[in-house]
């Protein structure tokens, strides 16, 4: 078995793109496997700091190839971008980039067609970063949509013309208009696509295949986080595709049996940006000292995050639909300086007292049910050793693996690289 997974537990945010970069050195190959440029991960290393959307998060090392997988949705005008701001840093992407030819393609009229649903939604918006992807993804699974290979044949530009007169159609059937000038937006979208097939596009399946065979070591790398998930997240407020552990089999055309470690990656507290339920949510100062220590203020939009206690009936959930093998926590610097610490067990709801998430989570009002633990208020950001942790943290972990009955392997108390702690 040569394939890991790393995915988020949470609504994403987790601290997925610092991990995978501690882990990389372990690697021959990261594999993005699902999500778009609606994903920011943040990466932080010998005073830089990098926040990626489409590229995995691997491309700092020396060796490991970074492939986009076949799940994964592609801005060409945002790559570009992305592969713009790493210039300084003097990548060889013929060599450590492959993007496979059957990713589908965000077009301009995706971004409009998204800004046209969430205006039209009013109050019940989800909040979508308006990257296009919901409209990308419907694309996919309603069979209209454009895959990076196809930029490679000749006519493509017919099928580019037929998808989006398509889409102006349909962006007219919307009360809410939308305001733009499409050849302003066509035009670093073709320049965009240009560049694009220069870069090594791949049937990106096959190349797995052959390096499972070859014993190579692949990480998957996952965007979002479970409650996201189209199927078992918060919906509708989630995102468009399989943010779960089963996403990497199809995002990558890896089979089930070939993935060995599901790491599970979760903050010490709960955040989640844009609109929907979130029982632990905080209005208080202590949300807001969360969201200030934190810095919670969004990757990819700037938005601010909402901040709350940690959700333990949630992370159950995602821990189970995962198949989840170790627990990473991230930011427990953040929780310091607390008197104490409360932790979600159980929901009150119209259905009475529950310990799972119920069906209809995102239209009844749900209590959270909270047991306190004592807080520390030592500063853990320079410590580098799990010895060295106060008391308290050493409970809140030790109370934490008892009840979500999975080991925390690594212990994260800064956003730098070697703020990393292996237990
Ligand atoms: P991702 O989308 O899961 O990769 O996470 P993001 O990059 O969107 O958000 C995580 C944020 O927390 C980034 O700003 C990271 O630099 C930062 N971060 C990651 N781990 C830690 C940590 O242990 N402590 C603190 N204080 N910040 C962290
Ligand atoms: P990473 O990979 C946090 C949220 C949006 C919105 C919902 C749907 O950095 O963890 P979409 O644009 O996907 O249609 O938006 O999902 N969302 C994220 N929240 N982290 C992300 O990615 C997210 N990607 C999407 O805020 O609520
Ligand atoms: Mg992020």
């Amino acid at each position: 078995m040569a394939v890991d997974l790393l995915l988020g537990l949470q609504w994403g945010d987790e601290g997925k793109g610092k991990i995978v970069d501690v882990l990389t050195s372990s690697y021959d190959i990261i594999a993005r496997f699902q999500g778009g440029p609606n994903a920011g991960h943040t990466l932080e290393f010998e005073g830089n700091k990098h926040v990626l959307h489409t590229i995995p998060s691997g491309i700092f090392h020396p060796k490991a190839i970074n492939l986009i997988g076949n799940g994964v949705v592609i801005d060409p005008v945002i790559f570009m971008k992305e592969i713009e701001d790493l210039s300084p840093y003097s990548i060889d992407f013929n060599n450590k980039l492959l993007v496979s030819k059957k990713a589908h393609l965000i077009l301009p009229t995706h971004r409009l067609l998204d800004a046209a649903s969430e205006a039209s939604k009013g109050k019940a918006k989800i909040g979508s970063t308006l990257k296009g992807i919901g409209p990308t993804y419907m694309d996919k699974t309603g069979r209209n949509g454009i895959r990076v290979g196809d930029i490679l044949s000749p006519n493509w530009e017919e099928k580019y013309r037929v998808l989006t007169q398509k889409h102006l159609d349909l962006l007219k059937s919307y009360d809410t208009k939308i305001d733009f000038n499409l050849n302003d937006l066509e035009e670093p979208f073709f320049k965009s696509i240009a560049a694009l097939r220069k870069f090594e596009l791949v049937d990106s399946e096959q190349f797995l295949i052959e390096a499972q065979k070859e014993g190579k070591k692949i990480l998957a790398e996952g965007a979002q986080g479970s409650l996201l998930d189209i199927d078992f997240g918060t919906y509708p407020f989630v995102t468009s595709s399989t943010t779960t552990a089963a996403g990497a089999c199809t995002g990558l055309g890896v089979a089930p049996n070939q993935i060995k470690e599901v790491f599970g990656i979760f903050k010490a507290y709960a955040t989640r940006v844009g609109s929907g339920p979130f029982p632990t949510e905080l209005f208080d100062e202590t949300g807001e000292q969360m969201a200030k220590t934190g810095n919670e203020f969004g990757s990819t939009t700037g938005r601010a995050r909402r901040c709350g206690w940690i959700d333990l009936v949630a992370l159950k959930y995602s821990i189970d639909i995962n198949g989840v093998t170790q627990l990473m926590m991230m930011k427990g610097d953040v929780l310091s300086g607390f008197d104490t610490i409360k932790v979600c067990i159980a929901y009150d709801t119209e259905q009475g007292r529950m310990n799972y998430l119920p069906y209809d989570i995102a239209s009844q009002q749900i209590t959270p049910v909270y047991e306190e633990l004592p807080g520390w208020e030592e500063d853990l950001t320079a410590m580098t050793q799990a010895d060295q942790f106060p008391e308290s943290f050493k409970k809140y972990i030790s109370y934490l693996e008892k009840v979500l009955e999975i080991p925390i392997k690594i212990v994260s108390v800064g956003p730098d690289r070697k703020q990393t702690i292996f237990r």
